[in-house]
């Protein structure tokens, strides 16, 4: 997977040299590029962002400044798009142009001809290279911004099968608008995502996050892939996870609870289900709402219904 980040401090993103994902670059699984958007700049002070359109507080990213760079990096050539709707919201808009050549749309989010929201991609082995990404069907475009859609894990694993992910950081009071539509309209996938509810001085550590949750998901990233299949938020029954404890089983005086030590493994995955359904419901009722009570055993309904949630109809309701 090749990774393009766009940013005025490309050098924040040296924190991506370390850990895991340091490895899987020296491993040649992922390759990172930040880049330096006053790069693209002409003037002699590389000023990247002008007043707001309209007036109010703060500054604004200069859409021929982005354009500049990101033609570059998605090897398009300039053009004029005088169809592109510049108050069209990104993620409910149907792309205006080569939708058939472009198989990164049908993975925008609630699109119904793609329920799982699979990002096309090369066949495993070949995403793990990076040479030859020259083609924007290959490529999602994703900005950062409080005011997008969240970001999830679903959104995460859908990336995680992209071949080449390139990231515009915004900074000040964002960038223009424009920008991610008029691209969206030349066939590329384009995403805006907030990472949540609270607003951060720029995209540069939402960039980090959303590129943590997707390259650990990647094949070979993990050094036991083991690890990501239990997680919180994965597969479709998505729950937070129980508890974990480990040795001593006594510490300070507490005890872990006595299933764990009983050796007996259906009642130990019991108990861990049965505490991941009462945290879930106790800490975030909204993934129980979003339950599929078909998919759910009986055991898991008892469970909820103890917990006071009626599981009789197509999700379960809290009592
Ligand atoms: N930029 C500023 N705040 C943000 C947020 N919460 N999510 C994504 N990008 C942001």
């Amino acid at each position: 997977m090749l990774i393009d980040i766009v940013s005025v401090f490309p050098e924040y993103f040296s924190v991506l040299d370390l850990s895991l994902l340091g490895k899987a670059q020296s491993k040649g699984l992922v390759e990172v590029r930040a880049h330096n958007l006053r790069d693209w700049t002409h003037d002699v002070h590389h000023s990247v962002d002008d007043t707001p359109v309209g007036g109010g507080a703060g500054m604004v990213m200069k859409p021929a400044v982005w354009a500049e760079c990101l033609d570059e990096l998605l090897g398009l050539e300039p053009q004029d798009m005088p169809q592109v709707d510049p108050t069209a919201e990104l993620w409910d808009e149907p792309v205006q142009d080569s939708a058939a050549e472009n198989p990164g749309d049908a993975a925008n989010p609630g699109d119904v001809a793609n329920p799982d929201n699979t990002v096309d991609s090369a066949d495993t082995a070949d995403s793990a290279g990076t040479a030859g990404i020259t083609d924007v069907a290959d490529t999602v475009l994703i900005f950062p911004n409080p005011s997008a859609p969240l970001f999830t894990q679903r959104d995460a694993t859908q990336l995680s099968h992209a071949r080449h992910l390139v990231f515009g950081c915004g900074r000040y009071e964002g960038y223009d608008a424009r920008v991610p539509r008029y691209y969206k309209a030349r066939g590329v996938d384009v995403r805006e995502y907030s990472i949540g509810d609270y607003v951060l001085n720029g995209g540069e550590v939402a960039v980090s996050v959303m590129l943590e949750a997707i390259t650990r998901l990647l094949p070979g990233f993990m050094g036991n892939p083991e690890s990501i299949v239990e997680e919180s938020y994965t597969g479709s029954n998505a729950l937070l996870e129980h508890l974990q404890y480990t040795r001593p089983t006594t510490w300070r005086g507490i005890t872990v609870p006595d299933v764990l030590t009983s050796g007996d493994h259906g009642k130990v995955d019991r108990y861990r289900r049965d505490q991941a359904l009462a945290r879930t419901a106790d800490i975030r009722p909204d993934l129980i709402e979003k339950l599929d009570c078909v998919a759910l055993s009986k055991a898991d309904r008892k469970t909820l219904i103890a917990l006071g949630w009626e599981v009789s109809g197509r999700n379960p309701r809290k009592l």
